[in-house]
């Protein structure tokens, strides 16, 4: 199951947490892994080819919606939005180019389906990101390329340390998640692999909440 060997794949922001964790999974299932950066230039002069991007690069700024700045709206555009939008469309125009199909994984947030204090920038991006993935998948379904998304609930990275390590917090999460904790970036990267692999081949423009049951309540 999941097999990608011989595969190719690109996932940004993959040096730590969620993004790292992925391209283990990738890995352990075969496939070759660029960890990439904001730069697609970069990639497409070291890969040549993509199967599989995983836009996972994103940050998540905590600011109450009336201090923040343009210039904070702008960046948290730029990283979480802009940025899937240029690697889809390096990868994309690579992938059509080649004529063998391809896979888009981008990783959303349950803060694309639910609202959050001081996160309205944020959940704005991720909205933004499923929006987008429903529109791509329909584009690109006629090359074979499946575009999905994945909402992670609260995961445990070095992204979210600091607010794990206090202990109020942790037990809120035992407390509002049914499977009673956070989850870890192996439980995102599951799903990652299933969405990259020949097994989606009949998925494209879902988004796959993985949050331990926190959002069906
Ligand atoms: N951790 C969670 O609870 C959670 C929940 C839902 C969604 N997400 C999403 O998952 C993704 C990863 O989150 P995480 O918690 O693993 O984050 P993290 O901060 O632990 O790691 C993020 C990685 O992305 C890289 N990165 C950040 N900005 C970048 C940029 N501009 N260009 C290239 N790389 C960049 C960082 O260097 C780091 O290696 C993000 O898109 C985030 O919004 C996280």
């Amino acid at each position: 199951m999941f097999e990608l060997h011989g595969k190719n794949a690109i996932v940004t922001g993959g040096a730590k947490g969620i993004g790292r964790g992925i391209a283990h999974a990738l890995v352990n299932q075969g496939a070759r892994v660029l960890l990439a950066d904001l730069d697609r230039r970069e990639c497409a002069e070291d890969f040549g080819s993509v199967d599989i991007l995983v836009n996972n690069a994103g940050i998540y700024p905590s600011r109450p919606f009336l201090q923040i700045t343009q210039r904070e709206w702008d960046r948290i555009v730029a990283v979480n939005l802009t940025g899937v939008f240029n690697f889809s469309q390096s990868a994309g125009a690579r992938m059509v180019k080649r004529k063998k199909g391809g896979k888009i994984v981008n990783i959303a947030s349950i803060a694309a389906l639910v609202g959050f204090n001081g996160l309205t920038h944020y959940c704005a991006t991720k909205g933004g990101i499923t929006g987008f993935t429903r529109a791509l998948a329909l584009e690109l379904a006629g090359q074979k390329i499946n575009v999905n998304a994945i909402a992670p609930g609260a995961i445990e990275t070095p992204g979210t340390a600091k607010m794990m390590s206090d202990a109020k917090v942790k037990a809120g999460f035992e407390q509002m998640v049914p499977w009673k904790r956070p989850g870890a970036p192996h439980d995102v990267a599951a799903a990652a692999a299933f969405l990259a692999s020949h097994e989606a081949d009949y998925v494209t423009g879902q988004t796959l909440v993985v949050d331990g049951g926190w959002t069906i309540q």
